[in-house]
């Protein structure tokens, strides 16, 4: 394709409006949606060359349209995902791919027989200090990897008013915000085959769901992993992450200037390890435009999704388990569903 894709982005929030900034750089901010006239109204002002509709359909169903970005509640993922790739428009979803690791079926059902693509929007992969940290792992700085932990410490007291589609029981927060985490070790140390978890509900009591999970996965090749998510903690929002290997470990999070890394001398002498390597990185925890700029060129290159369907379902089926086993009391093998062939 050699002019600029068509892009619409459904719902207009602040997070929206990063994805559109990211769309205006990286392609053509076609059309912007939301069914509130004053959100849409609020962006528009910012995005005044983009198309307006209050319902998502009218892009659907406009054949000048090449791909959606859907950033609306997650509720409506797998109906907006499913009517996009229908009219055969590519689609990046944001996170969580959806509600329930069913639902993630559906959409990689849609896509495997519409062969259009989905990408799902897990921004922790575009995050410079996990972005850093990963490349240290996997280029073998800190040795064979032997725990990983990921923490979601954030605090929900705000999304009340008009935010409040996320006080809804399907929501688990361990869906919703420990997602990210989850997703974060799976990038770093592969899909685990079994989780056990436990739960509780202290501090946002009128919520439907409980706010903190504590989960223990099981990854393969024996590294163990740990991932704590609580939505009314009463501290700064932050995803502290710790990725431990026989030779090193790699401090790092999504709201700080730099990563730490303590590694062995590989002199083979003995650091007292009371002081790690300070590593700068950029400050940039929802890295839409590098989302967008990896999502079309993808497209562009035919090439594999950046974040593939498989791996945004694959991170909704290990909170699935998480959720079940805080129920049931009992560690859970977690049911991944089928990769694409
Ligand atoms: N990647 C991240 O770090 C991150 C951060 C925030 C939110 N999200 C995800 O983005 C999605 C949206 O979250 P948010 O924070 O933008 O929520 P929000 O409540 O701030 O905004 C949602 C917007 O969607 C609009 N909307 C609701 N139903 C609609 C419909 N049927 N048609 C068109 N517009 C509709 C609302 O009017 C609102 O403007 C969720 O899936 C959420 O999990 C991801």
């Amino acid at each position: 394709m050699s002019k600029k894709r068509n892009i619409v982005v459904i719902g207009t929030s602040k997070m929206a409006q990063l994805h559109m900034e990211g769309v205006r750089k990286a392609a053509n901010l076609y059309g912007i949606c939301d069914n509130s006239p004053e959100q849409l109204a609020a962006a528009h002002a910012l995005f005044p060359d983009a198309k307006t509709c209050a319902d998502y359909r009218d892009y659907v169903n406009d054949p000048a349209v090449d791909a959606a970005v859907i950033v609306t509640p997650d509720y409506y993922h797998l109906e907006m995902t499913a009517a996009f790739l229908r009219a055969g428009k590519d689609v990046l979803c944001e996170k969580p791919m959806a509600l329930t690791d069913g639902e993630c079926r559906e959409m990689m059902a849609v896509e495997r027989e519409t062969g259009r693509k989905l990408m799902i929007g897990q921004i922790c992969r575009c995050t410079p200090g996990f972005m850093a940290a990963h490349d240290l792992v996997t280029a073998g700085r800190i040795g064979e990897l032997y725990f990983v932990e990921s923490e979601y410490a954030h605090n929900y007291d705000h999304a009340k008013g008009y935010n409040n589609w996320r006080v809804d029981p399907r929501r688990h927060a361990f869906i919703g915000g420990g997602c990210h985490a989850v997703d974060l070790l799976r990038w770093v140390a592969g899909d685990p085959e079994e989780v056990f978890a436990y739960s509780n509900h202290k501090c946002l009591p009128d919520w439907p769901v409980d706010d903190c999970t504590v989960a223990l996965l099981k990854f393969p090749g024996g590294v163990t992993g740990k991932v704590f998510a609580s939505i009314g903690c009463k501290r700064n929002y932050t995803m502290r992450s710790v990725f431990y290997g026989t030779r090193g470990t790699v401090i790092c999070d999504n709201t700080s200037d730099h990563i730490t890394l303590f590694e062995d001398d590989p002199q083979g002498g003995k650091p007292p390890f009371t002081e790690g390597q300070i590593l700068p990185v950029d400050v940039n925890n929802h890295n839409a435009t590098a989302e967008i700029e990896a999502f079309v060129k993808a497209l562009n290159e035919e090439g594999e999704m950046p974040v593939s369907s498989y791996e945004g379902a694959a991170t909704v089926a290990v909170c699935c388990a998480a959720m079940e086993s805080s129920k049931t009391g009992l560690p859970v093998r977690v049911r991944y569903p089928e990769k694409h062939a």
